[in-house]
């Protein structure tokens, strides 16, 4: 695989982009209740991002037709925005592209309207850690498979959710999709060594029930086969010798979740960034 490492100027220039994919969500949190469709979430994700002189980049990306994609409660990444308005007790994946000054950011987050319950709201929990977990081993002199362990380890056999095989991370940069994949699952010591200023955008899709997942007639839209909720988190990090550096910001989004009374909210993992 043809593995492009970014100079520290470059690494800059891709938090500029995190960031602001990260104050997208952030201004969207403040917004989300019950009643409002996911097709207004997109609109205005759009607004937000050509406002501050960058690209939704999701925006035709293989014939993608939203700013955004918007998974509620069982689908699992990839929902279509739409006019169906948001209930009291679902959840919903917000995950956004942007290209600024030529260099990608692209995270997501799960948040909770209303109470979902304390099964999901568990989910949602393991999910963001096991995100985390996966981040501890994107270390120079690690390899892929180590982060791939440390998310299925948290997951699968430790609550018993599955992971969902056919959706994987990817390395980031000047374009949305490089080399290497980052699997949520697989064998420690296995797959491509990470080195110094690789880019990586990880993101565990995980399952309440059944791994096994379809897509929909739109031929995007990806669900999970028994119908339970899915979750999906994801950070662009840098990997660096001893401790990868984060470039998404999750910190400004916890605070505007807490802040609105119509969010359920996990504990905050990992405040500083
Ligand atoms: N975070 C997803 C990914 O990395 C989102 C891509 S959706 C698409 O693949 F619309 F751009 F395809
Ligand atoms: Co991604």
């Amino acid at each position: 695989s043809m593995m492009i490492y970014k100079t520290n100027d470059q690494v800059e220039l891709m938090r500029q982009s995190a960031l602001l994919v990260s104050k997208t969500l952030t201004e969207i949190a403040g917004t989300l209740k019950p009643g409002i469709t996911t097709l207004s979430i997109d609109r205005k994700v759009g607004e937000f991002i050509k406002d501050h002189q960058a690209i939704p980049s999701f925006l035709n990306y293989n014939g993608y037709p939203f700013n955004s994609c918007i998974s509620v409660n069982d689908v699992v990444v990839h929902g279509f925005p739409g006019p169906k308005e948001l209930i009291e007790g679902d959840i919903i994946t917000i995950d956004i592209g942007v290209i600024l000054n030529g260099w990608h950011g692209d995270h997501a987050y799960t948040f909770a309207i209303g109470d979902p319950g304390e099964e999901v709201m568990k989910l949602i929990q393991v999910t963001k850690e096991s995100l985390y977990k996966g981040i501890e081993k994107a270390v120079a002199g690690n390899r892929i498979g180590d982060i791939a362990f440390a998310i299925q380890e948290h997951t699968e056999r430790k609550n018993g959710y599955g992971v969902v095989r056919e959706l994987v991370g990817h390395g980031l940069g000047r374009k949305l999709h490089e080399d290497p994949q980052v699997p949520n699952y697989g064998k420690r010591g296995s797959g491509p060594k990470l080195k110094e200023g690789l880019v990586l955008a990880i993101e565990p899709m995980i399952n309440m029930g059944t791994r096994d997942v379809y897509t929909e007639d739109d031929g995007w839209t990806v669900r999970t086969n028994d119908g339970k909720p899915s979750v999906h988190f994801e950070h662009d990090i840098c990997v660096r010798k001893g401790k990868a550096d984060i470039l998404s910001d999750y910190s400004i989004i916890e605070k505007a979740e807490k802040t609105n009374p119509n969010l359920f909210t996990q504990q905050i993992l990992q405040p500083l960034n």
